[in-house]
């Protein structure tokens, strides 16, 4: 009989649950696409009226998913933070991305919140950097997603 648990290798942390894993790319991949999507809107389709470009009229609903997902996605990264990134902080494989993904992440609350609270040229630099670098987001989560242990 081995001393390793189920589910685990010897030397190992756990893999993180199937359920988990699941709820982590749902949620991430609904925050990227409604903010993507108004940021395609917001930038390219927007009608234009008598005094100047109109909002988009799917921009509205779009910022309300984002903004709810959002409420998840936060609540998600305390979880993965207290799980996740404690058990493999001391792991050499995917620590770039992973730690890129912390600070990305970080960022991305800080300045979502931001939007909320401030005004002037506080708003104008919180929602460039939280456009932009959201938009960049993607490619740090698929440097860290690509390179998941499969199941052997
Ligand atoms: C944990 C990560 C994130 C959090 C907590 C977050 C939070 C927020 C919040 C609270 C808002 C304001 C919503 C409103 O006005 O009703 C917002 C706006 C926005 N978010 Fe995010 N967001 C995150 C990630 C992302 C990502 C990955 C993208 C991808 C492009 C993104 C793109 C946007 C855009 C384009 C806006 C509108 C900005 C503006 O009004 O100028 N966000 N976000
Ligand atoms: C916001 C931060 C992070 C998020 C959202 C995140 C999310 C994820 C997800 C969803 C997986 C796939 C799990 C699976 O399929 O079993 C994964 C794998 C992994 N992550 Fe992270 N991670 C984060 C931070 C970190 C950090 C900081 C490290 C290490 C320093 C790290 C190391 C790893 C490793 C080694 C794997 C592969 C695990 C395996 O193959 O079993 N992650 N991560």
């Amino acid at each position: 009989m081995s001393d390793v648990p189920f589910g685990t290798r010897a030397g190992s942390p756990p893999a993180m649950p199937r359920r988990l894993r699941a709820t982590v790319l749902g949620v991430s991949a609904l925050l990227w696409l409604s903010g993507i999507a108004w940021l395609v809107l917001h930038l390219w389709f927007e009608p234009s009226g008598e005094f100047g470009p109109l909002p988009h009229p799917w921009e509205a609903g779009l910022m309300k998913v984002h903004g709810m997902v959002a409420v998840a996605a936060v609540f998600l990264l305390g979880w993965l933070g207290a799980g996740h990134v404690f058990q493999r902080c001391r792991s050499a494989r995917n620590r770039i991305s992973g730690w890129a993904l912390v600070g990305s992440a970080g960022l991305l609350v800080f300045t979502g919140y931001a939007l909320y609270y401030s005004l002037g040229a506080a708003h104008t630099g919180s929602a460039w950097v939280h456009e932009w670098l959201g938009a960049a987001t993607i490619f740090v989560a698929l440097a860290h997603w690509l390179r998941i242990r499969r199941p052997e």
